[in-house]
């Protein structure tokens, strides 16, 4: 099965996490910046990365390059999001950015994996939790480091 992780990142904390992925689950990882349509959808799991920035926005690579998600044929297939932001800082838009992604590849009819529990974070807000369920890894890198290897391993061990 091959994976491919798509990811944007500002200052290299979502870069990292996206090539630790990738080189656990054998794929590969690649900045959106250089993603074309192709890449997304020749994997049989796309996992895509996203810090937030603004209050509650997607990482700027990944709003310049949309068109390739877009564009890309994902019905019905396995997609997995993952995600950095800081909860202490913006409780009330933790993590907005896998929301947003969630919204945008379920429009386009994917199969979204990889829902965790929201249970260890402490926020008012997250535009990526729903029905009481995260729809993808959330990770806090900013003030939650020594849980990023155990979310990121349970994460990966119930992924399809
Ligand atoms: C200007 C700025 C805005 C941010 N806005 C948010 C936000 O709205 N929500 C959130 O959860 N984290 C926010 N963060 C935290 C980042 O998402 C977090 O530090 C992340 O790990 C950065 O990932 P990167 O190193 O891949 O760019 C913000 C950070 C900065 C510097």
């Amino acid at each position: 099965m091959s994976v491919m992780v798509v990811y944007g990142s500002d200052q290299g904390c979502t870069r990292g996490i996206a090539n630790r992925i990738a080189k656990t689950l054998n794929g590969k990882a690649l900045d959106i910046k250089k993603a074309r349509t192709d890449d997304l959808e020749a994997a049989h799991l796309l996992i895509l990365g996203s810090p937030t920035y603004g209050c509650g926005d997607l990482q700027s690579d990944w709003e310049d390059h949309m068109a390739v998600l877009d564009n890309a044929k994902l019905d019905g297939k396995h997609v997995a999001i993952f995600g950095m932001g800081d909860q202490m800082t913006y409780p009330e838009c933790f993590c907005d950015a896998v929301g947003i992604l969630y919204d945008r590849v379920v429009a386009k009819g994917a199969r979204v994996v990889g829902f965790t529990e929201p249970e260890g974070y402490d926020f008012s807000y997250s535009a990526a939790l729903r029905d009481g369920r995260f729809v993808g890894l959330l990770l806090d890198e900013d003030n939650q480091p020594g849980l990023t290897d155990d979310r990121i391993e349970a994460w990966i061990g119930a992924l399809p």
